[in-house]
């Protein structure tokens, strides 16, 4: 089993731990996490960080690998998350990844490097032909993390998401293998 993955100076994806909790409850409390994602809870509390853990380690044992990923930076620990969603098993040809990253490490290309690195780390072990990312409309800063790592825009879908009585329009993003 990988237990970290090399994304660029400094910075690596490794599984989620206990010591984490405080950074997420730091980090995760923000309102444009919350309004870009569809299960972050907000606020953010010690029950929901050590949930997720719990989950995270749960998914490992579940699906052989590590599937949930803590963006980890050197000195600082964890600034963001980024996962596989196993949406048809391990063994299926298709699969979606989500990712968040903090605030203060935004805008110097850290999601980018981090989603090219899952997603060559999933095609790499898993049978995968394509890997998808759907981001909400009006999230356009995730759209061009998507674009930068290769994945190309296939289509808008209206009213694909329903979160807290509203319908979300959202874009949806495709890595195939051999791009
Ligand atoms: C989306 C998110 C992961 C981006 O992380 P990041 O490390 O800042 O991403 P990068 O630095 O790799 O790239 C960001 C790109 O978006 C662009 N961008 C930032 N804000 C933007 C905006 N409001 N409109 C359009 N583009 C924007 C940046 O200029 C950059 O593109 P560039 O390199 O061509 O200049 C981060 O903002 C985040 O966690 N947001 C909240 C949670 C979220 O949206 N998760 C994704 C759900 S699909």
């Amino acid at each position: 089993m990988h237990n970290a993955l090399a994304v660029s100076a400094g910075i690596r994806l490794r599984p989620f731990e206990s010591a984490d909790i405080p950074n997420m409850r730091l980090y995760l409390n923000e309102d444009l996490i919350y309004n870009n994602t569809l299960h972050i809870p907000n606020p953010y509390t010690q029950a929901d960080a050590e949930q997720w853990i719990e989950k995270t380690v749960q998914n490992a044992v579940l699906y052989g690998q590590t599937v949930n990923w803590a963006i980890d930076y050197e000195g600082t620990g964890l600034i963001g998350g980024i996962g596989a969603m196993v949406k048809n098993g391990m063994e299926g040809h298709l699969d979606e990844i989500g990712y968040w990253l903090a605030e203060p490490f935004r805008n110097q290309g850290i999601a980018t490097a981090a989603v090219r690195t899952l997603s060559k780390h999933i095609f790499a072990t898993r049978p995968l032909v394509r890997i998808e990312a759907h981001v909400f409309a009006h999230n356009p800063a995730s759209g061009r993390v998507l674009e930068k790592a290769g994945y190309s825009r296939e289509g808008f879908l209206r009213k694909c998401f329903l979160k807290k009585g509203q319908y979300i329009d959202a874009v949806l993003y495709a890595l195939i293998r051999e791009e």
